[in-house]
């Protein structure tokens, strides 16, 4: 079946407060779509909300994959149907040595009685840090336990590219990235560009963009997607910053759940 995800009127708050006003969007299959907003607009609450993390309350509206309902699922469940999110700010874990957190993953995803081998998964691993330009240590240190911005970041690549997920959100996976480094995670998003997969790239620069070329463009403020093109968007965005969408829809404040 063709990858279809759907977002319908998805609201969520977090303590009580309403940060997601209903969000709608679709994404398919080959198509990646980009989501740029000023910090504070709701950017990372929706992707935390899509992945099921326990602090962000969905009060309404619908999230599927394939026709399967997200919302009904438990992370891991989320994980095993094809989602798959790049977080902005990697937990550390004491004691989870990096590919022991990768295995586990990838047979998580696997499911039951189809687990990886222990060869293969190696070899794996080895062959996609290669192209990352990871340090091979990476493998045996404790998940992104004293890893700076950008190998946390670099590693949340690496799962991206071993867990074969059908739809990819990344949230700002260029913040604390070089320029070399962000070629580096571009090239990797790029080489899983395909038709069955489908990117939702939350960025509030538009230089990731020079190097992933969205098909979409879409605008959040004040927790709703105010607007929406091609990548025109994107670059009148980086040339002329967010007032003029502000002034064009009458926002005074864009951000949201603030005191
Ligand atoms: N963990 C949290 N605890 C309390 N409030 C939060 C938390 N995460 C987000 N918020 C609220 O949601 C608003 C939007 O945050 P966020 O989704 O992180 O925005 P963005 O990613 O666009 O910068 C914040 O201004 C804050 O009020
Ligand atoms: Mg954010």
């Amino acid at each position: 079946m063709a990858t279809q995800f759907v977002i319908d009127g998805l609201t969520a708050s977090i303590e009580d407060k309403e940060i997601l006003k209903g969000i709608n969007l679709e994404i398919k299959g080959g198509e990646v779509h980009a989501i740029m907003g000023p910090n504070g607009t709701g950017k990372s609450t929706l992707a935390s909300a899509l992945m099921g993390h326990p602090k962000y309350e969905v009060t309404g509206g619908s999230a599927s994959l394939n026709g399967e309902d997200l919302l009904e699922m438990a992370t891991d469940e989320r994980a095993r149907a094809g989602l798959f999110l790049a977080m902005q700010y990697p937990s550390e874990i004491t004691g989870v040595t990096n590919s022991d957190f990768l295995r586990s993953a990838i047979n998580a995803r696997r499911g039951e009685g189809n687990e990886i081998s222990l060869i293969k998964f190696i070899r794996q691993m080895e062959g996609k840090m290669k192209e990352l330009d990871m340090n091979p240590e990476f493998a045996h240190r404790y998940l992104n336990e004293g890893f700076s911005g950008g190998e946390k970041k670099r590693n949340e690549i690496l799962q991206m590219l071993l867990l074969d997920p059908k739809i990819v959100v990344l949230d700002e996976i260029d913040s604390g990235l070089d320029i070399d480094a962000l070629k580096i995670v571009a090239a990797g998003v790029n080489s899983m560009r395909s038709e069955d997969r489908g990117f939702l790239i939350i960025t509030h620069y538009q230089r990731l963009l020079n190097y992933i070329k969205p098909d979409f463009v879409h605008v959040m403020m004040q927790g709703r997607i105010v607007k929406s093109g091609g990548p025109e968007l994107a670059e009148r965005l980086e040339n002329e910053g967010y007032d003029w969408v502000k002034e064009e829809l009458g926002i005074v404040d864009e951000t949201v759940g603030q005191a």
